[in-house]
């Protein structure tokens, strides 16, 4: 390190999702000096920001969510990882969120004695309601106020528009981030470092996540060793707004009685599963995109509920965008990442100091498909268990040898990184999509892979965080592939079609 400048914090969070704040405030709690990064420069740069439906809670039934989320999951979540997450869940929700942030959750009125009585959804594969929200944009009315909070507290510094470009390992452990505060970047040494990075969705080109998922704490974490897992699982929602620029519309609705319509004006999803419009996420995805195919569009029907009283976010949205009437055109598109990188039930990676909470983690509870409403769930549980850890194990930081990060030109690398991003996009959009055929990600991987290694030559010369997004871009999206190749079972989101592949379809070209 010699003579270049750095911080130091006991605890570094890295993400300023609801896992990265969760995990900020609790360690914060435990007497730690924390310092949070974030290269978000406003709360929508966070996909906890545009989070719909809400946050699932047990509602006193811990047993009925468990089942729930192992059902939705075709059998595969940990199901020791889920204990974890309902024994802690409505403590979570009512300490941090009720108590501390004071989020007004919508109710259904009062009871006798003046106490709350919260307006708990229904949403896809739930089989009660629980799922506490606000309005359908949960997300923001529960991250700003978090943001606010965290930022208040002496203990933790916040840092935004400071992206992660690779952790500083020595000898086994982790032992912080060089971020790119500085042109050859800036060292952050830290007692124990929290990947809260969030997904994936800048892989494909239609997803509910905003640009900013671009996996990085996923690659940062691989490429510095730390275990991965279940990155085949990758959850399209069935319900995103058809056309350009698409949005979600939010399973709830589905939840309060919306249902499908194909071009032929059918309601199908009885045709597909008992659970019609409630069957679990990956199944209505599938049969969406088929219906799609077959009849030319699938609208998702408000008319039996009341969408501008009940919704009025989403109705705003339809309106912005210039929909009008019952029926909204809506397809699949990239939402959730089940896997990522593996952690236990204190968020703790393979690496020593390193953990990862929220989205860019592993941890057992969604398996191979994600249960509606777990996911801000997860992020918040799995954030203050690994805050908590982490300050407990009072580390001390220690300063060792960062990486040199060069950066001669900064400018250059723009247009490079858009045309690469374009095409990993195009493969993944092709390949790696809802509905997999081995011929297929073998030619994904063989795409894949030649696009990493022309950037990982670029960025040995040129560094800027572009390029950096690009290369954590590709670093995951070959682990995806792999994942996929290495797994011949269907299961929840990983769907392998029987190598019954067109051979007509050639891997995108390469530049
Ligand atoms: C939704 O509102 O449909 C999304 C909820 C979730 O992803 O958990």
């Amino acid at each position: 390190t010699s003579d270049r400048a750095y911080d130091t914090a006991d605890v570094l969070v890295v993400g300023s999702g609801i896992a990265g704040c969760a995990a900020a405030l609790a360690a914060a709690r435990e007497g730690a000096d924390v310092l949070l990064v974030t290269k978000a420069e406003r709360p929508d740069d966070a996909s906890t920001d545009w989070a719909q439906g809400g946050i699932s809670t047990t509602r006193g039934d811990p047993e009925s969510l468990k089942e729930d989320i192992i059902a939705a999951s075709d059998g595969t979540a940990d199901p020791e990882a889920v204990d974890v997450l309902v024994e802690n869940a409505d403590d979570a929700v009512e300490d941090v969120l009720i108590d501390t942030l004071g989020i007004e959750f919508d109710e259904a009125g009062r009871s006798d004695d003046g106490d709350a009585a919260f307006d708990y959804a229904r949403e896809a594969a739930h089989s009660e309601e629980r799922i506490l929200h606000v309005d359908a944009s949960t997300g923001s009315h529960i991250l700003r106020p978090f943001l606010h909070y965290v930022d208040d507290r002496e203990r933790i510094e916040v840092r935004q528009d400071t992206a992660a470009l690779e952790l500083i390992t020595h000898e086994g452990r982790v032992h912080g981030i060089v971020s790119d505060e500085e042109p050859e970047g800036h060292p952050i040494y830290a007692g124990a470092t929290i990947l809260a990075t969030g997904g994936i969705g800048a892989l494909y080109g239609r997803s509910t996540n905003p640009d900013d998922a671009t996996g990085d704490g996923i690659a940062m974490a691989a490429l510095a060793g730390a275990d991965v897992a279940d990155l085949e699982y990758v959850q399209f929602h069935p319900t995103a707004y058809a056309g350009d620029d698409p949005f979600l519309l939010s399973e709830a609705l589905r939840g309060e009685g919306a249902v499908l319509r194909n071009g032929e004006d059918e309601r199908f999803m009885p045709d597909y599963h008992p659970d019609a419009e409630l069957a679990s996420r990956d199944v209505v995805a599938r049969a969406v995109a088929t219906e799609r195919e077959a009849t030319g569009e699938v609208v998702l029907d408000v008319s039996p509920l009341e969408f501008e009283t009940d919704f009025p976010d989403l109705a705003q949205k339809c309106r912005e965008r210039g929909l009008e009437g019952d029926e909204i055109p809506v397809a699949p598109c990239e939402h959730f990442c089940c896997g990522g990188i593996d952690v236990d039930d204190r968020g703790r990676t393979s690496l020593d100091q390193l953990y990862a909470v929220g989205e860019c983690a592993r941890s057992g509870v969604h398996g191979a498909n994600r249960l509606a409403s777990t996911s801000l769930l997860e992020g918040l549980v799995w954030g203050l268990r690994a805050g908590e850890d982490a300050a407990a194990a009072d580390v001390a930081p220690d300063v060792v040898d960062a990486p040199d990060l060069l950066n001669r030109d900064p400018d250059l690398p723009e247009r490079f990184a858009a045309e690469k991003f374009t095409r990993l996009k195009q493969t993944m959009d092709e390949y790696l999509g809802l509905e997999r055929d081995p011929d297929e990600i073998a030619r994904a991987s063989a795409v894949l892979r030649r696009l990493k290694g022309e950037v990982d030559a670029y960025i040995r010369t040129r560094t800027s965080r572009d390029l950096y997004e690009l290369r954590n871009a590709s670093v995951v999206a070959l682990l995806i592939a792999r994942a996929a190749s290495e797994n011949p079972e269907s299961k929840g989101c990983h769907y392998v079609v029987d190598g019954a592949a067109e051979p007509t379809a050639e891997p995108p070209a390469d530049d």
